[in-house]
This record gives C-alpha cells, structure tokens and sequence, in this order.
C-alpha cells in the first residue's frame, strides 16, 4: 500500500537593508530586473533595520497565503509569483524523495514583518525580498542556487542584501539575467570604523515608487544616458579602489556626487520626480560645511528614491555629525528624528535565525 508523504517544513531568517553609494536607477528588462548600470553599496547590520520572515510549509494548507507586517496581503503580485516559480522549479529539479517531491504540491504561508517603516525610502523592498528569497530556499532546500539572481526578480536592490559587507550588482550583459548578480567585494570588517547614519526625514510612503520612477527616467532622461555609458563603470572602478584603500575623502566624494546624479536624473526626468525636500537639502548643506570647517571631505550624505538622508562617516567624525545632527534637526521637530547608527555586518547577512 502506498503511503502519501506529508509535509511540514519551517523556517525564520532575517535580512537587512542596503545603502546603495552608486546608485541602481534603471532598467534593460522590466520582467527579468536587469539593470541599465552596476551598483555597489554597503549592507547594514543585522541588530538595525531589517524585515524579519517565517515561512511554513505543509500539506495540511489550502492555499499560498502571504502577511506583511501584521496584515495578511494578496499573493499574485507578479513579482513575488515570480520569485516563488522559480524557487519551486529548483526545488522540482533537485526532488529525489517522496517527501521532496510532496514539497513541490505543499502550499506556502508567508509573514514578513519590518523593524521599520515601509516604502518611505527606506529599502524595505531590499531586504523584503531578500529575506523571503533566502527563507524559502530553507525550506525549499535550494540553498546551492545563487540566490541573488532570485532576490533580484522580486526587487533589483534586494540582491545586494543577500550579502553582507560591500556588495557590487554587477549588471552583465545577458539577455537571460544569469550574470546579474551580486558579489561581495570586502568584508565588513575590512574597513573597521564605518558608521551609516539614517535620519529619518519623513516615514510617509513615497509619491513615485522606484520601479515607476526609473521606468519613466529610461523613457525619457539623456542624462541617464550619459550617465550608464560614460559615469558609473568609471565610478564602480573608483569606489572599489577607495574602499581597498580604506580612503575616506576619496570614497565620500563619489558617494556623494553619485547621489547628486541620481538625482539631477530625476529632475531630467520628463515630468520630472523630486525625491528631496527642504529638509534633506539642509542636511546636504550641513555635511558640505562639516567638511568644509575639517579642510577635507570627512562624512558623505546619500539619498536614494524619498526625502531620508544616510550619512556615512568614520566613528570619530560620526560622533560629531550626530551631535550638529540633534542641534540642527532636534527630534521634536515632527517628521525628522533620529535613528540611530550602524557599523556594516559580517557576510552572509541573511542569517538562520
Ligand atoms: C534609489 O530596487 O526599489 O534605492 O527593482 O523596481 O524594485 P525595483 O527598484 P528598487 O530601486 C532602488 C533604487 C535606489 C537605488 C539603489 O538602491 O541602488
């Protein structure tokens, strides 16, 4: 007599979020996520923001469900769909056992919870992805993929999460995506002393979401034209020397100017798309005078695709912009608080809980 293999398998990761200082802002491929240039950024540490996710997998479910913080959400977004195929194709491949193959007819249920708030800029796309990417391969058992090719397809900057430390998205040149992908170029702990501060502008949603925004840029900005060919392959190759090298005012400086370009990018965008607000050109200005006053560039400012500024600096210039931070920007102005500050982590990032 034959007996039905049931199944039961869970798990619960968590992922942090990423702070691109060459930024990712356009696509080749809407479907597949490929980007129009490489990016590189540093992932945070794992104790600061970071989307937690638990995923169960049974027999006994009806149907895939999924829950996001706290509240449970339609599953057919296409991306996720995405993400889900392709997990469960590589899970098809590698079925051997009647439990394995039992896995491939089991329903998932997801719950993903951010220690902070969602799409206000703050990459909760990033490590969204990369967490549910990372724990469903645990429970899939498709943990020999490079995942960052998966976490990609749900969202182009959730690949880098997948790392820890400095991570590059290197854009390759496929039409199939399967060299775009993300590498770690230096460990955390390679350049001892890196703080990233986030000031928290505003934790309102965003106007223009990312995805629409760059659609609209590649339609119709030239800058980002020259910017893909000529700009950012110079910049990915300076960045990396500068973080070789451990030289700050060399690394600052690209950090900055490369959020600058993004966002004269987005001012190129026809209608045009502003993400800064008062508040965040104020911070621009403080960080410029900070360096100013020190004679060199000692702290970088970066924005990405909403108002929230991330300053990096090493430890001893951090305390003193975190200091001109709580004078100039007291936490009883409304919408403008302080955060907190992180060191980047160890690799992988995303750990099994
Ligand atoms: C400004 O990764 O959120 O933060 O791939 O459409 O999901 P989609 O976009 P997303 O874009 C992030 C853009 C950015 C820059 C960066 O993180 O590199």
């Amino acid at each position: 007599m034959a007996v039905e293999s049931k199944v039961n398998r869970q798990a619960t990761c968590s992922a942090p979020v990423n702070i691109a200082v060459i930024k990712y802002w356009g696509k080749r491929d809407e479907k597949l996520i490929l980007p129009t240039n490489s990016s590189l950024s540093a992932t945070l540490d794992q104790a600061d923001l970071k989307t937690t996710t638990s995923v169960a997998l049974s027999s006994e479910f009806d149907s895939d469900r999924l829950w996001l913080n706290g509240k449970e959400e339609s599953i057919t977004n296409p991306r996720l769909q995405n993400v889900l195929q392709k997990i469960r194709s590589l899970a098809s491949e590698r079925a051997q056992t009647d439990e394995e193959k039992a896995v491939l007819d089991a329903h998932v249920h997801i719950v993903s919870v951010n220690n902070f708030p969602t799409a206000a800029g703050l990459a909760s796309s990033a490590s969204g992805y990369a967490c549910m990417v990372y724990t469903l391969a645990q429970v899939y058992g498709v943990t020999d993929y490079e995942l960052s090719k998966i976490a990609r397809v749900g969202s182009g900057s959730a690949c880098r999460s997948m790392y820890g430390g400095w991570v590059a998205w290197n854009m390759g040149t496929r039409d199939d995506g399967d060299d775009s992908f993300a590498e770690q170029t230096h460990l955390a702990d390679h350049w001892p002393g890196m703080k990233i501060l986030i000031l928290v502008v505003s934790d309102r949603k965003k106007g223009t979401s990312s995805t629409s925004g760059m659609g609209t840029s590649v339609r119709t900005s030239e800058l980002l034209q020259h910017r893909i060919t000529e700009v950012v392959p110079k910049r990915m190759a300076a960045i990396k020397e500068a973080i070789e090298a451990r030289d700050f005012a060399q690394f600052g400086e690209i950090t900055m100017r490369d959020s600058n370009q993004f966002h004269a990018v987005c001012l190129d965008t026809y209608p045009p798309i502003f993400y800064m607000n008062d508040t965040s050109k104020a911070v621009v200005q403080m960080v410029t005078q900070y360096n100013t006053m020190k004679g060199e560039v000692k702290a970088a400012y970066t924005f990405d695709a909403g108002p929230n500024a991330v300053i990096y600096a090493m430890e001893d210039a951090m305390a003193e912009i975190a200091s001109l931070t709580s004078h100039f920007f007291p936490s009883t102005t409304p919408d403008t608080f302080f955060r907190g500050t992180t060191t980047a982590p160890p690799a992988p990032s995303a750990e099994l809980l």
